[in-house]
This record gives C-alpha cells, structure tokens and sequence, in this order.
C-alpha cells in the first residue's frame, strides 16, 4: 500500500514537472511575445520578475535590460518594458488599455474603492469629485498653511542652529517627510501630524511609510493565485497590530475632518468631494470612499513629493557649480525672506530646472504600474497582444542613454531653453505620468517643492556632512527606501541668531 502511494506520488510529481517545463518552452519559444527581446529567464517564468522586485533592485535591473536589449524588454512571460515618447503615447493616451488590476488584487475586492481604482468608471467619478481640490483657486486658498508649515521647519532649523553655535546637523530626508505628511494632513484630514513643529514623525506616518515591502510583496504574489490567500494567515502579528493601529487612526482622524462640516470656501479634499456631491444632488460619493481616497491621498500626496525633494537636494548639494547658480539665483531675486512666498517662487527658472533635473534622477514613480491590453494592440510601431501587461518604466528610461546626454549627471541646465543637449529627448520626461490617470496634484506638488527649495536656499548655507551615493542606487520597493540626507546648515553669510 505505502509502495502505491509513493509510486502514486512520484507520478503526479512527474505530470507536474513536465506541465511546467512544457509551460516553460511554450514562454521561451512559442509564445507571441516570443520575438521581443529580452533574457530567456526573464520570459520563462514570472519568478526572475518577481525575485527582481523583492530584490529591491528591479529599478537598476531593468536599466540594465534596456541598456542591453534596446528600447523594449520582454520582462516576464506577458510582460512587455519600454522607455521610449512613442510607448508613453501609446499606452497612457490609449483609452482602451485600462490599469492591470492584479497588483491591487485581492485589496481592491476587499476595501472601498477611490480614485486609484482599475474600475475606469470609478476611477473617473472619483476623480472628477477631487478636481475641485487641486484647481489654481483651490490651491491659492492653501497658501498660506503651506507657507506656514515651510516658515515653520525653517524657524525650527534656526533654533537648532541657534542652540549649537552656529551649525546644526539635520537629516533633510525625514524633515521633507514630515513637512510633506503635515501638509496632506492638513488637507486630508483638516489638521497636520505636528511633525514639523515636534520635530518628529508621527507613529502613524512611520507605519505608512513602512508599507512599502509589503505593498510590493502583494503586487507580486498576486500573480501566484492561490498563494495569495495565504499570505493573510503567514502575517506576523505585529504587522497586523500595525496595520489594525494604522486603521483604526486613519478612522478616527477622517471622523474629526467630517464633524467639521463642508467648511464653506475652503476645497481640501474632502470639502471638494462635498461640494461635488451637494452639486450633482445626489450622493456620488459615499462615506466609506471618501475615507479610502484620503487615507490614499495622505500617502500618494507625501511620500511622493518627500521622495522628490530628496532626490533633488541629494543630487543638487553634491553637484557645487549648480548649488551656487541657485543659490544666486534665489538670493539675487529677494531683497528680504518675508518676498518669497508661493507667486514670488514660480518665476525662478533655474530652480524649475533644479526641480526637474533632480527628479528625473530620482523620479518618485520609479516604476510603472502596468496596463493591460484587451485586444491586439499597436504600441512603438509593433503589435502587442491581448493580455499582455505593459510599461513605460520611468528610472530605466530616464537613466537611458538614448533619452538623455551623460544620464548620470547632474546637469539642470538641459531643461533650460537654451539647453546644451540638442539631441535629449525631454518628450520622454513625464514623471506625473499623462493621459486620464495624470498625476492630479502635480501643481500642488511643484508648488511645495519651490517654496521649500527657495526657502532652504535663501536661509541657509548647506553641505553634506559626509558624501553620498546617486539617489538612484538605492532599493525600490515600489516606493524608494531612501537612505539619510544629513547635512550641516549654516545661517547665510555666517549671521547668527533666530529670526521668525
Ligand atoms: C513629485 C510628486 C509626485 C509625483 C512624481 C507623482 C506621480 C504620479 C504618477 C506617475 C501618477 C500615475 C500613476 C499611475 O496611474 O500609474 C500619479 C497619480 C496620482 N497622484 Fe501623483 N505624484 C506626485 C504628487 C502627488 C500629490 C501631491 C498628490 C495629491 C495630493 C498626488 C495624487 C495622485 C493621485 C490621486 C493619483 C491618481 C490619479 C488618477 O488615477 O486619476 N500625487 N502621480
């Protein structure tokens, strides 16, 4: 009996090896992806793919594929990489290849829906809801808590200044985490974290800072069905009791931000759902996805925007000639601190340029979330079919010799008008993505991202403490797991004292 039961075994055993190399050829030599280029491990299996993400190192690896194989890689056994303009035009300005709905998986079935759904129709209701947030009027009438909040950290550096004779060491990574996770509270939630005037995160935004591993862990086992359902029950319970935390005080302050009502005239996002709802006279936008798109707005709005202040100021104050061309720049065009504000700063030139060239070197969505097509489809002049997941990954190409001149170097001037670079392709830059799911608080995000450039540069003298590597050579997970930025701040010119 044991005998028949291990013959038996090794029988099923064998049936499963043999659909899986049969399943293996098939990827590597019969399939209609077959002739695109790329490594024949990659496109046997999903495996390469998904070891590459948890590596932390699939930004760096895919750069190098197509630094191999050209501008489109075949990068799993239905998955297609590009870095080319031709690709972001075909695929983002195609309204027939909808957002895969893997990655979100199992979450999305779970959870309510908000304006990052795959659902395009849900999708648009929600974003047609939060536009009234993010227009230049709603953005004008947010001006003066974010010059608040950016006046604020500069006056808690002067302190620490202050306090240590003259030069204080900051970490500016986690100070632009906090400043940015206090601005989405603000407008989340109605009120900020306090992690700028503590000088501190809060525990709730170092929880959702964290999620990155895990959010790349389910984009991946997603692709392993059933697996997936068990990944719920291998969860440390301290991951849970964090997730439970993380909830329950997403809950509370959303709460808070209901009790105060549509507060007239003011269009913080949850202001700009009301009145969308009060407009249409119906409710288009239940409670429970209002509450999903600012525990997702707290999150795209700040890490996002805190990983491009990083990228910019790691890259900047290792780059001296394009420090000191800012630095005169700024100091030239203000007579006293109390000028700069958000209309003074969208004149500066060099510094728009800064700001692009940084985050072209560290772009914040340093991967694409893939669309899936439907049907055959046309992308870069040649047929995609249907079911096959597509990209244009932004750190590859950005990082591409065939986009840009001396990719690893910092250089803000070949987004200036009179560019040295005659032959950059800066079609190809498009960090906020296009087409319908363009990022929707690019201006708000440009507009931080001034005010605190200018604000730093005009106050203060600032260097590393000690050198550090490319922004880019850091682990992604998803999201970037970026490293300390600690530099040594002193007041401009050597002047002494706190000011407000
Ligand atoms: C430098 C900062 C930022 C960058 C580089 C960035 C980048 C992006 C990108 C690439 C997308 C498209 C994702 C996709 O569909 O695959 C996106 C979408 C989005 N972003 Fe941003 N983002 C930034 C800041 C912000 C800010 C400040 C907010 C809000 C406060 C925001 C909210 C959103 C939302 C809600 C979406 C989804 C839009 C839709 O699907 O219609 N982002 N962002």
């Amino acid at each position: 009996m044991i005998e028949m039961m291990i013959w038996l075994a090794s029988q099923v055993a064998v049936c499963f090896a043999l659909v899986i190399i049969s399943k293996v050829l098939y990827n590597i030599y019969l399939h209609p992806l077959r002739t695109y280029p790329g490594p024949k491990l990659w496109a046997a299996t999903r495996l390469t793919w998904t070891h590459a993400i948890q590596s932390g190192q699939y930004h760096l690896k895919l750069h190098e594929l197509h630094t191999r194989y050209g501008p489109v890689v075949r990068i799993a056994p239905d998955e297609l990489s590009y870095i080319t303009p031709e690709a972001l035009k075909d695929i983002y300005g195609n309204r027939n290849i909808p957002k895969n709905d893997i990655w979100a998986g199992q979450e999305e079935k779970k959870h309510p829906i908000s304006i990052v759904s795959t659902h395009e129709e849900t999708h648009l209701r929600n974003r047609r809801a939060l536009t009234g947030a993010f227009t230049e009027h709603a953005i004008s009438e947010h001006v003066s808590a974010l010059e608040d909040l950016v006046g604020l950290m500069i006056t808690r550096f002067r302190e620490n200044i202050a306090s240590a004779e003259g030069k204080a060491v900051v970490d500016l990574v986690d100070w632009t985490n906090f400043l940015t996770f206090d601005i989405s509270g603000l407008l989340s939630y109605g009120a900020s974290f306090s992690s700028v005037s503590q000088g501190r995160a809060h525990p709730w935004v170092e929880i959702s800072c964290s999620f990155g591993k895990g959010i790349a862990l389910m984009a991946s086992i997603n692709f392993f069905a059933p697996l997936n359902r068990a990944l719920k029950y291998a969860m440390p319970k301290a991951v849970m009791e964090k997730m439970e935390y993380h909830k329950q005080i997403a809950h509370e302050r959303f709460l808070q931000r209901l009790a105060m009502g549509d507060r007239r005239g003011s269009q913080d996002y949850v202001g700009s759902i009301m009145a969308y709802n009060a407009e249409k006279g119906e409710v288009k936008i239940p409670e429970e996805e209002i509450e999903a798109n600012m525990t997702l707005l707290i999150f795209a709005g700040s890490e996002t925007t805190s990983t491009a202040l990083a990228a910019v100021l790691t890259q900047l104050l290792q780059a001296p000639a394009a420090l000191e061309k800012l630095e005169e720049e700024v100091r030239g065009a203000f007579e006293s601190e109390e000028d700069i504000n958000v209309g003074s700063v969208a004149r500066l030139e060099y510094l728009g340029a800064v700001i692009q060239e940084g985050i072209r070197m560290g772009p914040p969505a340093s991967i694409g979330m893939p669309r899936v097509t439907q049907k055959e489809e046309i992308v870069a002049r040649q047929p995609v079919p249907r079911g096959t997941f597509i990209s244009v990954n932004q750190y590859p190409a950005f990082r591409s010799q065939s986009n840009f001149t001396q990719p690893d170097s910092f250089i803000p001037e070949r987004f200036l008008s009179d560019s040295p670079f005659d032959s950059d392709r800066l079609e190809a830059f498009e960090p906020f993505l296009m087409g319908r799911h363009k990022c929707i608080g690019q201006k708000l995000a440009l507009t931080i991202m001034r005010l605190t450039l200018t604000r730093l540069v005009y106050a203060f003298d600032i260097r590393v403490v000690q050198a550090v590597p490319d922004f880019g050579k850091q682990n992604t997970y998803i999201f970037w797991e970026k490293k300390p930025l600690r530099v040594e701040l002193k007041l401009k010119g050597g002047s002494s004292g706190v000011r407000t």
